[in-house]
């Protein structure tokens, strides 16, 4: 490939604080293993050191607080059982010489009382419910239900959650935190005004609107420091039933109110280019992820050349991971890719999680032999 050799995928970079060994993100992705209390298995561990040679692995979507969750079977941070779980996942990625940020999830109105305590609700910035499915504990689908309207403190607990469970993923050993604020979760709820209807300064106007995301991202920093924090974005996306299209001026105005602090990370979910793109590269102070997104492919010919030109510091990849632990190792020596089986996705068990192999030949520390 005729790129310069300082702007390739396989080039080092650091972020933040933490030293990547190549420009690839594994991007985050729920796979639903955990146990009904959100305890990671034991073979979580074998799944992620698997994938260690991904510069940076960023892991499926974790619920911040028992009030926050929205599937059965994505795990939690925000106990000590969950803790040591996780202490497990971040031992076994830094022995295969990789490094993890944990992603923050909590899902608002995507999701069902029966996954929440009894004195929990479902909520969202507004009473608005989304024309999807959730799924209930009892893994039936149904209607999703008509969130409660967040009051101030309500707000307040949600922001404590975030950097309570902070503090336990870097007290874990993970090396930071994404914040999730794309694809129709809370803090994209309150950040698009289809489902924030809000009239008081949570809502209202983009400023209004980012203050939450804002706050969590301000709280988060001052637990861990802001250079283990990204966030994660999905401007103009429609995934759970969002109508985001014409917020551009609400995402500036979030990376307006976040910039000062300097987080590690911006990470942007794309469907194509735009000027929204180009100026929030241009806006972010330190490292932009982009990833292609569902869409557009996430394969070497695709996500190189946003390196090379400079669109991206690093590139984010979702469902090749799943079936090619050793993805970068694949494409450095122009190895076939295995097809990924879209059907254990979210299964219980190693089937379809620890089971696709490293390419025969290449040694198991995929870090050094790529
Ligand atoms: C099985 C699966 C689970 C996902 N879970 C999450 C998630 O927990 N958090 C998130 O931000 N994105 C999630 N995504 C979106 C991916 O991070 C990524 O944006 C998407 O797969 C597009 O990238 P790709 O074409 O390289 O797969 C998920 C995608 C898949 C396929």
């Amino acid at each position: 490939m005729s790129v310069p050799e300082h702007r390739t995928v396989f080039d080092p970079w650091k972020l933040g604080r933490t030293e990547l060994a190549n420009r690839v993100v594994m991007a985050p992705m729920t796979r639903n293993r955990a146990d009904d209390d959100g305890v990671l298995p034991g073979y979580a561990a074998t799944y992620y050191a698997q994938r260690a040679g991904a510069g940076l692995i960023v892991t499926e979507g974790t619920q911040p607080s028992a009030a926050g969750k929205g599937y059965p079977g994505t795990p939690g941070i925000h106990d000590d059982a969950q803790e040591r779980a996780w202490a497990g996942v971040a031992d076994a990625v830094h022995a295969a010489g990789g490094r993890i940020f944990c992603q923050l999830m909590h899902t608002g109105r995507i999701g069902h009382q029966s996954l929440i305590p009894a004195d929990a609700r479902v909520v969202g910035p507004s009473a608005i419910a989304a024309a999807v499915e959730v799924e209930t504990a009892d893994r039936v689908m149904v209607p999703a239900p008509v969130p409660v309207e967040l009051d101030a403190e309500g707000i307040a607990r949600i922001v404590d959650d975030f950097a309570s469970a902070a503090a336990r993923a870097v007290r874990a050993g993970l090396d930071g935190v994404e914040l999730h604020a794309a694809n129709g979760y809370l803090l994209h709820q309150f950040l698009s005004p289809g489902t924030n209807r809000r009239t008081d300064s949570w809502g209202g106007s983009p400023q209004g609107r980012a203050r939450f995301a804002a706050e969590v991202t301000a709280a988060v920093a001052d637990a861990i420091g802001a250079d283990r924090v990204g966030i994660r974005i999905s401007p103009g996306g429609q995934f759970n039933d969002m109508a985001d299209k014409g917020n551009d001026d609400t995402y500036v105005a979030l990376v307006d109110a976040i910039a000062p602090l300097r987080p590690a990370y911006l990470h942007t979910l794309r469907r194509r280019s735009s000027p929204l793109h180009e100026q929030l590269r241009r806006a972010w102070p330190t490292t932009y992820v982009l990833n292609t997104g569902f869409m557009g492919a996430s394969e070497l010919d695709d996500v190189a050349p946003l390196v090379a030109d400079g669109h991206a510091d690093l590139v984010s990849v979702g469902r090749l991971f799943v079936s090619n632990p050793d993805l970068v190792t694949r494409w450095r020596h122009d190895i076939p890719r295995a097809v990924w089986d879209e059907d254990t996705f979210f299964t219980a068990g190693e089937r379809g999680y620890t089971d696709y192999p490293a390419h025969p030949g290449q040694s198991p520390d995929q870090r050094s032999s790529s």
